[in-house]
This record gives structure tokens, sequence and C-alpha cells, in this order.
């Protein structure tokens, strides 16, 4: 293969994405000692979630705790509420974690193999980390990588049996100089021109050495398995209510939405369906049922209603209902008070 570094690089030094947890291109290793946090910081939140979901929460985030060492000394709950509504709550718990650790060790460590020990830290993390904060060479395969690689070789055999070969294409055309501004390149190229359905071979700036271009049908690639059916869940919610507050708990655990604030419910995680296990007696109301998809699954979860007297078992709080939007509820319990809130 022809090394593409030039024109890949040529072409993102015009057409880069403005991106606010970027340095203009060329700029990868710039002098500001908060520069791996926020690399750190926005490649944890970019892991299975888009560029524009996650360009609100890192300005958030960025705003709040400018240096990992203020975010090492932020509180569980804090960080927890502030990730609420982006996902995959695992990344919350790990990033404080992993925060902590790296002020214990007095910073970010700069090689691939020693950032993988962190918390919340992959192949994928680790690798581009070292090359977007510090320069260093490494091999960095995200989805997008995957599908400019793919096509760039012609590699037909289906996803995932051809990780290994894309890793192995990806190691020949990576690098060792401006490892970081190629990374982003090639997740550029990925998510502008090589786009899966439609790619834009016209405007490639490698298309002259693409396999899969000479092939005739580049948006074949990466062949995938087929998507298996998600299963669908039932549960229920119980918005409870005394004196305009509503009685708000924190999922246990690190299972399904584990740390996060929530309203009760009847342990529908735990089960294929819920079975409506009440947590007070009385006169419940129904509210209706909101639907949530989570990586696995689909989810009906039914609300019911009711004004108590007394507090329920177990620990929880009395959440001001006009303030529910700071409660730092995941999605599907935003949509869920939405709802509680539409039915007045
Ligand atoms: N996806 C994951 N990391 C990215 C980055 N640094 N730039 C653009 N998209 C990304």
């Amino acid at each position: 293969m022809v090394s593409i570094t030039s024109p890949l690089l040529k072409w993102y030094d015009a057409h880069a994405r403005e991106l606010p947890w970027r340095n203009p291109p060329k700029k990868s290793k710039p002098s500001d000692p908060a520069w791996p946090y926020r690399v750190w910081l926005s490649e944890v939140m970019l892991q299975q979630t888009t560029v524009e979901a996650v360009k609100p929460y890192f300005l958030k985030f960025t705003e709040r705790w400018p240096s990992v060492d203020d975010l090492a000394a932020a509180s569980d709950d804090e960080v927890m509420a502030a990730w609420a509504g982006l996902g995959y709550y695992s990344r919350a718990r790990n990033l404080v974690k992993c925060a902590r650790e790296v002020v214990a060790l007095g910073g970010f460590p700069k090689g691939e193999v020693q950032l993988r020990e962190l918390p919340g830290l992959g192949a994928y993390t680790a690798a581009a980390i070292s090359a977007i904060a510090f320069g260093r060479r490494a091999v960095v395969v995200d989805a997008n990588v995957e599908r400019v690689v793919s096509r760039l070789f012609n590699i037909t055999e289906p996803l995932p049996k051809s990780r290994k070969a894309i890793r192995e294409a990806t190691e020949t055309i990576t690098p060792g100089a401006r490892a970081g501004d190629f990374a982003q390149a090639m997740m550029d190229l990925g998510s502008s021109i090589c786009t899966s359905k439609s790619p834009r071979c016209l405007l490639c700036p490698i298309r002259e050495v693409c396999e899969g271009q000479k092939a005739g049908e580049p948006e074949r690639l990466p062949v995938k398995p087929a998507k298996k059916a998600k299963p669908e869940r039932r549960g229920t919610a119980f918005w409870i209510e005394r004196d305009k507050h509503v009685w708000l708990v924190t999922r246990r655990g690190t299972g399904m939405l584990g740390g996060m604030r929530g309203l009760p419910d009847d342990g529908w995680t735990a089960r294929e369906d819920g079975s409506d296990k009440l947590p007070l007696p009385g006169d419940w109301e129904e509210l209706g049922a909101v639907r949530h998809t989570f990586t696995h699954a689909h989810l009906t979860l039914s609300l019911k209603r009711m004004s108590a007297e007394a507090e329920p078992d177990g620990e929880g709080v009395w959440w001001p209902i006009d303030q529910i939007e700071n409660a730092g509820l995941p999605t599907l319990f935003a949509k869920a008070a939405r709802l509680a809130l539409a039915a007045d």
C-alpha cells in the first residue's frame, strides 16, 4: 500500500472538524497541563456516544472541573448526577475512580500499557489518549477507523472475525509522527466522507489507493453480522408524592443504572418481567408507560402514582418536584418524570 499519511494529513489540515476537546491540527502536544485530562475525558465520553451528544457534557464538565485534580476531589454523587442523560453509567463510576488514581500517580501515564491499567480504559481509549494527548505512535481503531480500513484494504471477511485483519492493516499505515492527528483524521474521514451508507468517494483524499472503491461496492464494507433482535422487558416505576416532593432513591450496585438516582421500581432489572410489587399499600393511579431502549433490551416502564403520608421503606430523599431537572435522573427516569408531570 502506498502511504496514505501525506494526503490524509493534508486533507485533515484543511478540513478537521472543530470540536471543543481538540486543538487545531499540528498542535497535538500543547503545553496546557490540562490537555491530557481533556483528551481522556472526551475519549471516555465518546465511547459508544455521538460527537453531538458529547459536546454539551464535555463543556459542562470542563467548566465545573477544569483539571483532573478538580474532578478527583468531586464526590461520586455529583459526578453521577452531572453524567445523567449520557448513558452507559459505568463510565461515570470509573471516571471518578480513574481521576483519583491519576492524581495518586502524579499525572496521566503516557504509554498504552500503563493507561490500560486505569479504570474504564480499554484498548481503544488507551491508544487514543497515548496518540492524541502525548503524540505517541499507537494503533487507534474505533468504528469509523474500522470502516475506513475495511474499505481501504477491501477486507471482505465479516465483523467481528475481521477485527484482527483490520488491526494489522491499521498497524501498517499508522505513522510515527503526528500520531494523534493521524488517528483523528481517520475518524473525521469516516464520519464525513467514508460514511456507512453512501461514501462520498469523489471527495476522498485517499480514493486512488482504496481497494474497496476499486472493487466497486465500498458501501458493503465492513460486512456486519445480522443484528440480534433485542428482547422486550417490562417493569413498573413509582411516583410517590408528598407535599410537592417526590421520593427518589439511589440505585444500588454496578448493574443497570447502578449508582444513579431514580424512581423506586419493582426490580425489573433483575427479571425478564416486572411483577408490580408495590412499595407502599394504597390507592395507586396508573399514569401510562414510557419506552426506552438500552444496548441489550427494549423496556416498557409503567408508571403508578400515589400521594403518601408515610415514608417508603429503605433509603431515599424527598426531592422538590419543581427542581426535578436538577436531580440527575438518567433518561429513562427523566421520561417517567415528564409523564408524571404531564398527567397533572
Ligand atoms: N470519536 C472518538 N474520539 C474522537 C475524536 N478525538 N474526534 C472525533 N471523533 C471521535
